[in-house]
């Protein structure tokens, strides 16, 4: 398990799949990830609210495929890459290839023993479980959670939709700390039974209302929206409720713990995490949102008082025994795992004609590791230089 290779309560601005991969692996304990849901909007918070100029985009086409990742999976995760050719529409596609590198960064930064809540809602429900299972492994999947609410909505043709999803994956030996709730009033657990002798000295069950029982939680949870007038409302487009965060990290996390958001808008989980003693990291695409984190810490005293604003790349320590990325140790792993075969053109070479390809290049924030490397023939690596493979296979399709 490696250490962390960043500050404490970090909030970084930038791609979380470029900031992502910096980090050390192994080295967090709770992740909560509330992504673009695929939703075909584009978001952006009201003018005049304290969120005004926070956008994001949620509309998915081909364009956004992100080619060099698809490689890489094709090239190293079979399964995950048969899960991907079952989306049938581009969009789809498209967006489950964005998640689904991130994903792949999420568990190699999870410690072995952490746990993982994506949050989500049924437009792609189905499709991240698969992504999950595969990703996380099936075995360690713990709830489907149901965020219900009430809140304003048209439904012409379906039942009003109101529920979100959160997919909830822990390790085996991940921390659980089962929460409780009342029971309902109803409820005749939630009565205390005691025997008493009557004035006529008969023996008779007496029954009080007792709050103080509870039971375990059930994995529907009713929690208000945020609606405009909420008091912890900032205005950012989406911003999940504080009960919902506190609810994940007391289950799944312990004081002094890491919890990481990296997608994390205007920091509700960064703030949730701080009133529990958590240390956490967050990261969002947008300069909004770190601007507002800012800003609403300095509306809760005495929190969130040594944060660190960041926008570079972090630089892993934990790659350090890594053997040089062309060395004959990690030509001869990869001369056998491609059977001989160039990654490119796909032709047969003798070992000494191959050359050691970073397959997302080092600028883009691809390392050293095994499975950012592939071997090509000089030919396909003098037309690929640091592009991707997309470029390389246009090129040999018109030679
Ligand atoms: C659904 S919102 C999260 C809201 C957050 N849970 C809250 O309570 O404020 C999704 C966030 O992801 C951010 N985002 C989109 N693409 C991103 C990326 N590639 N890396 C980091 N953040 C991204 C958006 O700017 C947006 O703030
Ligand atoms: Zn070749």
């Amino acid at each position: 398990m490696a250490e962390k290779n960043w500050p404490s309560k970090v909030m970084w601005t930038g791609d979380c799949l470029y900031i992502l991969r910096g980090m050390n692996s192994g080295s967090v304990d709770l992740i909560y990830l509330d992504p673009p849901f695929n939703s075909n909007t584009d978001y952006a918070a009201p003018i005049g609210s304290q969120a005004a100029g926070a956008a994001f985009k949620d509309t998915w086409t081909l364009t956004d495929l992100d080619v060099e990742w698809i490689n890489l999976i094709e090239a190293r995760h079979a399964s995950l890459y048969r899960v991907l050719l079952a989306a049938v529409s581009p969009s789809d596609k498209s967006y489950l290839v964005y998640m689904a590198a991130r994903l792949l960064e999420l568990r190699r930064v999870l410690k072995p023993t952490g746990s993982i809540y994506l949050h989500c809602d049924p437009t792609m429900s189905h499709y991240l479980k698969i992504l999950m299972d595969t990703i996380f492994g099936r075995q360690n999947f713990r709830n489907e959670i149901v965020w219900s609410y009430q809140r304003w909505t048209g439904a012409a043709r379906h039942f009003q939709r109101m529920h979100d999803i959160v997919l909830f994956y822990a390790m085996p030996e991940a921390t659980f700390n089962l929460l409780t709730e009342p029971y309902s009033p109803k409820s005749k657990h939630k009565r205390a039974r005691r025997s008493a002798v009557t004035e006529e000295g008969k023996l008779e069950q007496q029954y009080t209302e007792d709050d103080s029982r509870q039971k375990a939680m059930r994995d529907v949870w009713e929690i208000s929206y945020l609606n405009s007038q909420a008091k912890e409302r900032v205005g950012y487009p989406t911003q999940k409720p504080l009960a919902l965060l506190d609810r994940i990290i007391k289950a799944s996390s312990l004081p002094g713990d890491i919890v990481l958001d990296p997608f994390c808008g205007c920091a509700t989980t960064c703030v949730a995490a701080d009133d529990l003693g958590r240390d956490w990291v967050g990261i969002d695409i947008s300069p909004k949102a770190a601007e507002l984190v800012v800003r609403r810490i300095a509306d809760r005293q005495g929190l969130f008082r040594e944060i660190v604003h960041r926008e570079d790349i972090p630089k892993r320590s934990d790659l350090g025994k890594l053997p040089r990325y062309n060395s004959i140790e990690n030509k001869q792993r990869l001369y056998g795992m491609q059977a001989g075969d160039c990654a490119g053109c796909g032709q047969h070479f003798h070992m000494r004609n191959f050359e050691v390809d970073h397959i997302i290049s080092r600028v883009k924030g691809g390392t050293d590791h095994i499975e950012n490397l592939q071997l090509l023939c000089g030919a396909c690596n003098r037309v690929k230089g640091n592009r991707g493979m997309a470029y390389l296979r246009a090129k040999l399709q018109l030679t």
